[in-house]
């Protein structure tokens, strides 16, 4: 027995030995080489782990933040006098939607524009009616049933969280909502992750430059602290209108989308 065994200790443990050497030096040699296809590091769709981890801010970038306008004021929303003051028809065929588009109305309080863009994108075509306040989209929904309009899919969104479907969504519509965001980088990353690669933004805010605009000023921004924001959280300007009596219309893509930048056209007063 120790006759055999003898011998086998002597050669079979510097063999396995020497295999194992030989085995690591190979696989080292393969991570090396170049003819092995290094595994894809990047990835299009920012990933949840990057959401931006953000408090309650008072101030962004030198603008106070506003309060949420309250439910309670939501007749305000459908006054008879909006059409003459602010003329939404007009900022509605701005916006370039088409039947059977994925539209999202943020902030869409007790769903103004929601209906109307309803109507527009047809069956086919949705609009995802994102709020805060489930009182605003109970009373969204009240009006959506009266007018019998079933293509509208409300979401109850949190402050930093609109619950928006990855790459889906063809047009944004943000209306007098986008200066009362408690966490503005968080709202402004999951709407851009929301976007098709040409979708857009299209951002209505009242004109802080403009002193015949009769809105209180923390409810009303300028032009160039809108650019100012946007770029910081990837955004590029790719289409303004400038003929509406109060509001600025500013249409913003991912910085990484096919569409071309333009510059703003600086805002001057009219007397
Ligand atoms: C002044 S109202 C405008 C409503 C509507 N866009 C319109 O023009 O008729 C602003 C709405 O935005 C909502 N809002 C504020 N912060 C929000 C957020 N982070 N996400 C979604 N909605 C928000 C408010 O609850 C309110 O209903």
């Amino acid at each position: 027995m120790c006759v055999t065994y003898l011998p086998l200790r002597r050669f079979v443990i510097p063999l396995t030995l020497v295999l194992l050497i030989w085995v690591s030096h190979s696989l080292s040699a393969q991570q090396s080489s170049p003819a092995i296809a290094p595994a894809p590091q990047t990835e299009t769709t920012e990933t949840d782990s990057q959401r931006p981890q953000e408090k309650a801010r008072r101030a962004y970038l030198g603008r106070v933040v506003a309060a949420p306008m309250s439910h309670l004021g939501a007749g305000w929303l459908i006054r008879p006098t909006r059409q003459q003051e602010e003329r939404p028809d007009e900022s509605l065929s701005q916006l370039g939607i088409k039947p059977g588009m994925t539209t999202c109305d943020m902030g869409c309080g007790n769903g103004f524009w929601t209906l109307m863009m309803a109507k527009v994108v047809g069956e086919q075509g949705r609009v995802l009616a994102v709020d805060i306040q489930p009182e605003m989209l109970q009373k969204l929904r009240l009006r959506a049933v009266r007018e019998e309009i079933k293509n509208v899919q409300p979401i109850l969104g949190t402050v930093d969280d609109p619950k928006l479907p990855v790459e889906q969504v063809d047009l944004c519509l943000m209306v007098d909502v986008y200066h009362e965001f408690s966490h503005p980088e968080s709202m402004l990353w999951s709407i851009r992750r929301s976007l098709k690669p040409n979708g857009v933004i299209a951002l209505l805010e009242y004109r802080e430059e403009d002193p015949r605009v009769p809105i209180k000023p923390k409810h009303k921004m300028s032009k160039q602290q809108i650019m100012k924001e946007y770029e910081k959280n990837g955004f590029k300007l790719v289409r303004e209108y400038n003929d509406l009596p109060w509001q600025h219309l500013m249409f913003f893509a991912r910085d990484d989308s096919p569409l071309p930048a333009i510059k703003p056209e600086p805002f001057m007063v009219q007397r």
